[in-house]
């Protein structure tokens, strides 16, 4: 992780504040007695704020350092080598027991934005929540195992992630996820709308392109649906298109920007490689390599595993970079963009995956200007995935319609 450094800080924080005597009984005393200050992965009580570099990128690397240099500046003028991040959010993992679940959860644990990390499965998380708690970073774990604890891991937090359901094995479509994943996210919504219903909702359980909006529907027959705050985790597309574009034109991997549209699945998986920044020209033979190798990469991942599961790594990786850019927006940060596949009118379609701000209240604007400017090739593959993107946003809506959520 760590990369050549140009500026470095000192991070510290005091638990004490961040942790209610009250709130404590399920916590791990370990994790919220005794630890007085953050070092981040480092034993030296420092965290490093690489000039143009972070695990996330350089935008948030960049604006995670602002965000820090400008409180320890508040704070205490005259030193720059004492920072209070401030920690200050609730994040929840739904499904943190699996593949995807386990590893985001730690990344998350490293986040110096997250006071409470909220772990629920319906196998035990018990184990996984005890051994993430002896990281010394400011976040206190909490497990909550089965159903009858789902309501109190919601209630009060800010970002909910959902990577819970059933991957892919070889052979399969995320489509032919459907019939077991929809029952899970709308079970898992529905007790967000009833528990946290302003809270940031991360969908990546698959298929994204119908959980979505069945997420969408639930809130809306609940009553409390923002189309702002409901978030389809794409960034794993952008995160390969980024590595495969860096790989191909040799350009160092931090630099790399490539938008990805559209939706989560095949063919509806469209990177704009024409607005790839930094700019650089491809042939045509190689356009159709990278797009089919960006579309296919989750399957690529699926058959290296060989019926082991599918993307969980790269996933959470990619799952964890959307968290911090939402808590950054939360926190205050108004430089914050993102891919997702969101509530939108860029289109005919009612959701589709763009470029998005994200602000303190959700999805502050669509961009529009990635779709501008399209190549033949582009504008192609754009018409080419309306179809099946439509029937997969319509075969959501129409499962909850045909089993309304409980009162
Ligand atoms: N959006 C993306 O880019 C993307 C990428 C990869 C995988 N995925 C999807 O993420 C999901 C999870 O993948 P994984 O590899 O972590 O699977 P996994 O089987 O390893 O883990 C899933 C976890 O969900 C839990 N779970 C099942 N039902 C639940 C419920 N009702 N409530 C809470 N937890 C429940 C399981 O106990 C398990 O711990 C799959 O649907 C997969 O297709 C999405």
């Amino acid at each position: 992780m760590a990369a050549a450094t140009v500026n470095s800080l000192s991070v510290g924080s005091t638990l004490g504040s961040v942790v209610s005597p009250a709130s404590q009984s399920k916590a791990f005393a370990c994790n919220v007695n005794g630890i007085r200050s953050f070092s981040g992965l480092k034993a030296a009580s420092s965290v490093r704020f690489e000039t143009n570099s972070s695990f996330f990128g350089k935008e948030s690397s960049a604006a995670l350092r602002a965000a820090v240099v400008s409180k320890v500046q508040n704070n205490n003028p005259r030193s720059l080598n004492y920072v209070q991040p401030q920690a200050s959010y609730k994040v929840a993992v739904l499904g943190a027991g699996g593949g995807i679940g386990q590893p985001l959860a730690l990344l998350v644990k490293m986040s110096p934005l997250v006071s409470d990390l909220h772990l629920y499965d319906i196998a035990n998380v018990k184990g996984v929540a005890a051994d993430l708690s002896h990281c010394n970073t400011p976040s206190r774990v909490l497990d909550f195992t089965g159903a009858s604890e789902l309501a109190n891991c919601l209630k009060g937090v800010d970002v909910v992630v959902i990577p819970a359901g059933v991957p892919r094995k070889p052979g399969m479509t995320r489509d032919d996820l459907f019939n077991i994943n929809a029952s899970i996210v709308k079970n898992l919504v529905e007790a967000i709308a009833d528990n946290c219903p302003d809270a940031f909702i991360h969908i990546i359980s698959n298929p994204v392109n119908s959980t979505v909006p069945i997420a969408a529907e639930v809130l809306k027959q609940k009553g409390v649906y923002d189309p702002k705050k409901l978030f389809g985790v794409t960034t794993l597309d952008v995160v390969r298109a980024n590595t495969f574009v860096a790989e191909k034109k040799n350009l160092r991997l931090i630099d790399v920007d490539v938008p990805v549209i559209g939706g989560h699945a095949g063919i509806t998986i469209l990177p704009l490689l024409s607005k790839t920044k930094p700019s650089v020209t491809f042939t045509d033979e190689e356009v159709e390599k990278l797009t089919v190798r960006i579309q296919n990469a989750g399957t690529e991942v699926v058959e290296a595993k060989a019926g082991a599961g599918s993307a969980t790594l790269s996933m959470a990786y990619a799952a964890a970079r959307f968290v911090e850019s939402s808590l950054r927006a939360l926190d205050g940060d108004t430089d914050v963009y993102e891919c997702s596949f969101v509530q939108s009118n860029l289109t005919e379609l009612p959701f589709f995956a763009s470029r998005i701000k994200i602000g303190k209240n959700g999805v502050e604007a669509l961009i529009p200007s990635d779709l501008q400017g399209l190549t033949e090739y582009e504008q192609k593959g754009l018409e080419a995935l309306k179809e099946e993107l439509e029937a997969s946003i319509q075969k959501g809506v129409d499962f909850v319609q045909k089993q309304p959520v409980a009162a």
